[in-house]
């Protein structure tokens, strides 16, 4: 990908990953993704705010080589995760005069990670500035924006926030900006799930310390610049409340269709008490369907088959994963099938204990669910109702 302008003195030569399909070697990327790194000349010198993911080297090399800066004075580190950081020792051994500038910790996870000396580093804390002559960088440490050792550098003339990962989106698009707010939305609210969903209070935290700041565009490494930094800033506000949706989550497994009866069964109670409902299919369907739909799902309702003695495997995986994004969901329960003896039920709800949830009634049943099964359904069902009306959600 080309270099992008994204100011006077600011471009982005960082490298888009149109087809890459999986990230961490667990995300589903369905639209790809970009590595974002930012070049900002000052009038006495020279920063690169992060670099680009190793596999990328050749395009961000050539961006680097045709930009020519004639030194890089800085590279700044805002997080230390290989795509950002990878290339880091590459551009040191070009620009072996550079400072690496990033805080004690990002520089703890650096020197493990990759090559890099200890006395490459200028370490900086919360609030610290550096001058690159008329432009001032000022660095704000937010930890767990991904990792613990996260921080955002804020260019003040210029009022831009490089952010890292945060407010970011798996979105691989030519634009330098973005400007299909539908298409970011998606994006941004998929990557919030995967990645920022599990540090809720630590993001709230961020936003009211980003209160602070006159913000007039996001450079996030992952996705379009935002010109328009509110969008983004008012839905992450909206994603980190404790606000939910009247939406019912189910992701099921079945084999022979015995838990599918019941959850189109449940689908159509549910619908016709006034209730948005979702079963999701987890054998077909791409992880962050689910982790969207988890970010502001008001109940879960977990529903599969019994194999050898235990959840099927794709609804383990399904429960370790919502165990471990710790999804706001008020209301949970759990739906089993079984042909003998099953301790399915019971297994799951062990894997999902940081959910702070209010336990429902969970139902098991033998084969396909009989009379006495789908009344037990129904009740299930009007109880969900309940909650939601006392969440005032209808
Ligand atoms: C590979 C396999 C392993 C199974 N293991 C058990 C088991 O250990 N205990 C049990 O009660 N039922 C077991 N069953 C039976 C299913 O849990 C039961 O038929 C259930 O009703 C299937 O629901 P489904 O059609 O929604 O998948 C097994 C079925 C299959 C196909
Ligand atoms: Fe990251
Ligand atoms: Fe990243």
């Amino acid at each position: 990908m080309a270099i992008r302008k994204i100011k006077e003195d600011i471009y982005n030569i960082g490298a888009i990953d149109w087809d890459r399909e999986l990230f961490d070697e667990l995300i589903p990327l369905p639209e790809g993704t970009s590595y974002n790194a930012f070049v900002v000349f000052g009038s006495e010198k020279t920063a690169l705010i992060d670099a680009v993911e190793p596999d990328k080297k050749e395009e961000f090399l050539r961006n680097l080589k045709e930009l020519n800066p004639k030194k890089i004075d800085y590279i700044v580190s805002n997080h230390a995760e290989q795509d950002h950081s990878g290339l880091i020792p590459k551009v040191h051994e070009l620009y072996p005069d550079a400072r690496i500038v990033t805080n004690e910790k990002c520089k703890g996870f650096l020197m493990e990670l990759l090559p890099l000396k200890e006395e490459a580093f200028d370490v900086v804390s919360d609030g610290d500035t550096l001058s690159l002559g008329n432009k001032t960088l000022e660095f704000i440490i937010a930890p767990w924006v991904h990792w613990p050792e996260t921080m955002f550098t804020y260019l003040r003339e210029d009022k831009v926030l490089f952010s890292g990962d945060f407010l970011g989106s798996h979105l691989a698009v030519s634009n330098t900006f973005s400007n299909d707010d539908s298409q970011t939305y998606l994006a941004a609210k998929r990557y919030f799930a995967e990645i920022m969903m599990p540090f809720r209070p630590m993001i709230k935290k961020h936003l009211k310390r980003l209160e602070e700041y006159d913000l007039e565009m996001v450079c996030t490494v992952h996705g379009p610049v935002y010109k328009n930094p509110e969008f983004i800033i008012k839905h992450y506000q909206d994603w980190v409340s404790d606000d939910v949706k009247n939406l019912v989550l189910i992701p099921y497994v079945s084999m022979h269709g015995s838990t599918l009866k019941t959850v189109e069964f449940l689908t159509d109670e549910l619908t016709n008490r006034g209730i948005e409902v979702l079963p999701i299919n987890m054998t077909k369907a791409d992880l962050g369907k689910l982790t969207i739909e988890l970010v502001d799902a008001a109940t879960i309702v977990l529903a599969g088959s019994t194999v050898l003695t235990g959840p099927h495997p794709q609804m383990l995986y399904t429960a370790a994963m919502i165990n471990a994004l710790r999804p706001k969901t008020k209301n949970i329960s759990i739906i089993t099938s079984f042909g003998w003896a099953s301790q399915a039920t019971k297994t799951l709800k062990s894997l999902l204990g940081t959910i702070q949830a209010e336990w429902l009634d969970t139902i098991d049943y033998k084969g396909l669910p009989n009379e006495e099964d789908l009344e037990k359904v129904k009740e299930l069902a009007d109880k969900i109702l309940d909650k939601h009306k006392a969440l005032n959600l209808l």
